[in-house]
């Protein structure tokens, strides 16, 4: 393993570059769109908490190990797995979650693309007042001929695909961290705007209530497996994005603080998310389990019976574009940085890499109409992406990592590069990534195979 590798990417210039980087990555369309509906879908309160469980018990304590490799070797994932492996004596199959993790994030970024598309049509749409006024059938119809029209989607999948090339292309500190520095804090002034808005709103308190009512008897074992799936979707976890972005962290940054600054922002943002979401739901007496359509259906909706809706619609969507945006940058930052290892340009590793997901995300496209009804195990193409990914490929990742930082990384390798100076916050966490954090991802997985019920 050549170590002419070594930091080639760069490196962010300050401590709070990478706190913006990651939370870039965390925040996103798992926070707006995914969160609220799987919420709806698995009926609130008592989810939320599962998922809370699961973000402390396996996500944070996997993130602070993801980080950890990155720095350590500064390279991409797969070459940092490929090093960490040989120079630990690990199993050479745990060279293998370098690669699981290009191949997720393939998965992920095609299908990311296509939803994230949507939210550019719907900024038009809300922007243009097209809801004003509207009824539900009118706003289901819409949303209804926006995704049974292969040509228009693609066009979107398309716009968004070079929005994240040209970041990603301009290499890490002028792309990415110069793009990060503005976006994420017009992410923050949107999400405040639109919170101070849903305070406003007569749902809002029936909002609260559906997210942090406990009520287990609507939980199922799917509920506990889509719980830590998201919570591994959401802080970007078990694909080596955060990996990568670990890989260019200043060595003298602490990571125990670092680490629970992004896993906290991020589940701040999906429970204000929620909370703005639901208050909007039930000010309209609409209903909170409308799956995957959620914000597209149930949001515009509401937005045109309300007072500024064209306003506040339109700056909710500029909201969901650019979380989008800057977490699908950091999905297909670790094999652009693998390619640009190989000896590729930054633009053409760009090229393949965005060139190569925007192909696969034409499966998605087509999976809302003329694919529509060819389904594997129930689902469509773009289904089984996203049950893949989320629910599998990247818990499987997490537990890998887990396993390997707590079991086959020496005690003083992981101890001088977690540069943690609490002693016992330093072996706290290292208990939870030996012992807790495999043990709920396997726990999880059985209890979702039924084996538990
Ligand atoms: N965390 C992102 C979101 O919540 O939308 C999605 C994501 C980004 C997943 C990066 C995986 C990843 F590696």
């Amino acid at each position: 393993m050549s170590d002419q590798k070594r930091g080639m990417h760069g490196i962010w210039s300050g401590r709070w570059t990478f706190i913006l980087a990651a939370t870039g990555s965390a925040v996103g369309l798992g926070n707006l769109w995914k969160f609220p509906y799987i919420t709806g879908e698995n009926g609130g309160g008592a989810f939320v908490l599962v998922y809370l469980a699961c973000i402390f018990a396996a996500g944070i304590p996997v993130m602070l190990a993801e980080v950890l490799l990155g720095r350590k070797t500064r390279m991409s994932p797969i070459n940092a797995m490929a090093k960490m492996t040989e120079d630990t004596g690990a199993p050479k199959f745990f060279h293998g979650i370098g690669w699981m993790g290009a191949i997720s994030g393939f998965f992920i970024l095609s299908f990311y693309s296509v939803i994230a598309g949507w939210s550019l049509a719907y900024i038009l749409k809300l922007a243009g007042g097209d809801f004003t006024g509207s009824d539900a059938a009118f706003a289901g119809e819409t949303f209804g001929n926006l995704v049974s029209d292969p040509v228009g989607l693609t066009i979107w999948h398309s716009v968004f695909m070079l929005l994240t090339g040209v970041v990603i292309a301009r290499g890490v500190n002028k792309g990415l961290e110069a793009a990060l520095k503005i976006l994420m804090p017009v992410l923050f002034v949107l999400l405040l705007i639109l919170f101070g808005y849903s305070l406003t709103l007569s749902g809002f308190g029936q909002g609260l209530h559906f997210l942090f009512d406990f009520d287990f008897s609507k939980l199922t074992g799917e509920s506990f497996v889509v719980a830590l799936g998201h919570a591994f979707f959401t802080l970007s976890l078990g694909m080596g994005a955060i990996m990568a972005y670990g890989a260019y962290m200043p060595q003298e940054q602490s990571l125990g603080k670092t680490i629970l600054w992004v896993g906290v922002l991020d589940t701040l943002v999906a429970l204000v998310a929620g909370m703005v979401i639901f208050a909007i739901v039930f000010s309209n007496g609409l209903e909170p389990s409308a799956g995957p359509g959620l914000m597209f259906q149930t949001l515009p909706l509401a937005f045109g019976s309300m007072a500024g809706g064209e306003f506040f619609g339109t700056v909710f969507f500029i909201l969901v574009a650019i979380a989008a945006w800057s977490s699908a940058i950091s999905i297909a930052e670790p094999a652009v940085a693998w390619a640009v290892e190989k000896g590729f340009s930054r633009i053409g590793a760009t090229a393949a890499v965005c060139g190569f997901a925007w192909l696969l995300g034409l499966g998605t496209v087509l999976s809302f109409n003329d694919w529509a009804e060819y389904k594997l195990f129930g689902k469509t193409f773009f289904d089984t992406l996203d049950f893949l990914t989320a629910n599998i490929m990247l818990p499987l990742g997490g537990l890998l990592i887990a396993v390997f930082v707590g079991w086959f990384a020496s005690s003083e390798l992981v101890k001088k590069e977690a540069n943690i100076e609490n002693e016992a916050v330093f072996n706290a966490w290292r208990f939870v990534v030996r012992y807790i954090s495999p043990a709920a991802v396997c726990v999880i997985f059985l209890h979702g195979l039924g084996l538990f019920n």
